[in-house]
């Protein structure tokens, strides 16, 4: 039940991702699917199983993660002042659904999975210029950089934290704060990896579901801190919040550096985009998923920050190293377990539709031809992309043995906002390449431009204010895509072993590759 021709992930077939219909049924057709299938003549393909719903859920529950329970002291710290440190919390947000926008019109032009990726093909690369050697490679750096450091790196940092505060729910509302072992912390980590992993390879279904009942969990914490914070603020502890300006910082680094800590905690509003191919009616439900939960998360986040500000002075803020739990201790009393329970179970949710999201781009690389062949296959019952789900594991897994958090972070906002400009770019690009196609939903041209030109500042502003060595890292490893891009997709050289190891895999995992998808 081999699949033919396997090249070693050489081959450029161009299967979905934003060519026209017809051309990409032709060539699925002719592109050596042959015996690939466990004999059925159904095709085989992951299917539409993300509704409105889930979809609104796959947003905003990725975007709440650990980031509002533990950023706000860094952006605090940041910016100086409680009334900056607000204005940059509704920035970020404004930013947030400002880029959420322009990637719906993105998300309804281009109809294939990937988010970026696609854009970039389709933005950078259109009709027979992929075939050029320059083509592709934006979407090929995206996807090697994606893969590789930005998807499981913010999947380690969020199973990390929940594993961090799952062991703080058993010492809640003590003053001692004493955590067990490091080892321990990684330990989970690494199980809750993998445990998320399993789910995505059983079933869409269940991980929407698990998604769905999780984002629900983590409103109700929200809730919780809200209601908190408000009685509070009933009570008249407004002192801290009076504190408004003072102190705001003036550097123009230190902003775009607090922006790195906000962004992050918004972080995931792009994440319908990577399963549009799965979504029902996307046009629809797209932009209505985006309008619906970008603006919710927002709320939310301000007005935790307000609560958290009732409860305590912002020096008291940033000599906490655990915000919400401080928070707990102070106002639930013998219910403070509650908050190291909400973020265990708020980074679990966004842990899974990171994971979720992330094995879609990987699928979608890969078949393109920018990855191994055998992760572009899905489960030939389950039709779920198990190789690509267990290949960011695997990557995730490695990413969990370093420690500081802060610094990973920081790294990834730079090396994220560089693609969210470049997805504008491509946006910006399509107006005149694609001026006829048909756009169920377009943004006015202004914001995309405007989201270009703050990312453009978000990526250099820190470089030249205060230059650190990991921007350089980052830089020098997207560039070191390239060495592999132009032996393994340009030229087609074939990795030696790969065909033996895609049918070891095939068996295994019991994989089969996909059929064109289904309208
Ligand atoms: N916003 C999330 C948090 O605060 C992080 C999201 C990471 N990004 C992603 N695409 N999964 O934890």
């Amino acid at each position: 039940r081999g699949h033919e021709g396997v090249g070693g992930g050489a081959s450029v077939r161009g299967r979905g991702s934003g060519l026209p219909r017809a051309e990409s049924q032709a060539e699925g057709k002719s592109s050596g699917l042959e015996g690939g299938k466990p004999g059925a003549d159904d095709p085989i393909n992951l299917e539409r199983r993300v509704g409105l719903l889930s979809g609104v859920a796959l947003i905003v529950g990725t975007m709440i993660g650990s980031g509002i329970f533990v950023s706000p002291k860094g952006l605090l710290e940041r910016t100086g002042s409680v009334g900056l440190s607000l204005v940059v919390w509704a920035a970020c947000g404004g930013l947030s659904l400002l880029g959420a926008l322009s990637y719906a019109e993105l998300g309804t032009l281009v109809d294939a999975s990937g988010g970026e990726y696609a854009y970039f093909l389709q933005g950078f690369a259109p009709g027979e210029k992929r075939r050029l050697w320059w083509g592709p490679i934006p979407s090929f750096l995206f996807a090697w950089v994606s893969l590789f450091l930005l998807k499981p790196s913010s999947l380690a940092i969020i199973c990390l934290t929940c594993s961090e505060y799952f062991v703080r729910i058993f010492n809640a509302g003590s003053s001692i704060n004493c955590l067990p072992p490091d080892l321990a912390i990684k330990l989970f980590a690494a199980f809750v990896i993998i445990l998320i992993t399993f789910i995505n390879s059983y079933s869409v279904n269940l991980a929407t579901r698990v998604q769905n009942v999780f984002t629900a969990a983590k409103l109700v914490a929200i809730l919780i801190i809200v209601v908190g914070g408000m009685v509070k603020l009933g009570q008249g502890n407004t002192q801290y919040l009076a504190t408004g300006f003072q102190g705001s910082t003036k550097s123009f680094g230190d902003i775009a550096t607090a922006f790195y800590s906000g962004l992050w905690a918004y972080d995931g509003w792009n994440n319908l985009n990577y399963v549009t191919e799965e979504l029902k009616k996307p046009y629809t439900n797209l932009p209505r998923a985006i309008i619906i939960g970008l603006p919710l998360v927002t709320i939310c986040y301000l007005l935790v920050n307000i609560s958290y500000l009732a409860v305590m002075s912002q020096d008291e803020l940033l000599a906490s190293e655990t915000v919400a739990v401080t928070f707990g201790n102070r106002v639930l009393g013998w219910a403070a377990f509650l908050m190291p329970l909400a973020v265990t179970l708020s980074t679990f949710g966004a842990a899974n539709g990171t994971a979720f999201t992330s094995g879609r781009l990987c699928f979608v690389a890969a078949r393109e031809g920018h990855m191994v062949d055998v992760l572009s296959y899905v489960h030939a019952k389950k039709l779920t992309p198990s190789p690509a789900l267990l290949f960011n594991a695997a990557i995730a897994l490695i990413m969990v043995i370093p420690s500081d958090i802060g610094s990973l972070i920081d790294f990834f906002s730079f090396t994220a906002w560089i693609f969210y400009g470049g997805a504008m770019a491509a946006l910006i690009i399509m107006r005149f390449t694609m001026k006829d196609a048909p756009r169920p939903y377009k943004v006015p041209i202004a914001i995309p431009v405007l989201v270009l030109i703050i990312s453009v500042y978000l990526v250099v502003g820190p470089i030249i204010d205060s230059p650190k060595i990991e921007y350089l890292y980052a830089s020098l490893f997207i560039i070191a895509g390239l060495f592999f891009y132009f032996p393994f997709v340009y030229m087609k050289k074939s990795i030696p072993g790969m065909g033996h190891m895609t049918t070891i895999l095939q068996l295994l995992l019991q994989v089969v590759p996909t059929d064109v998808m289904p309208d």
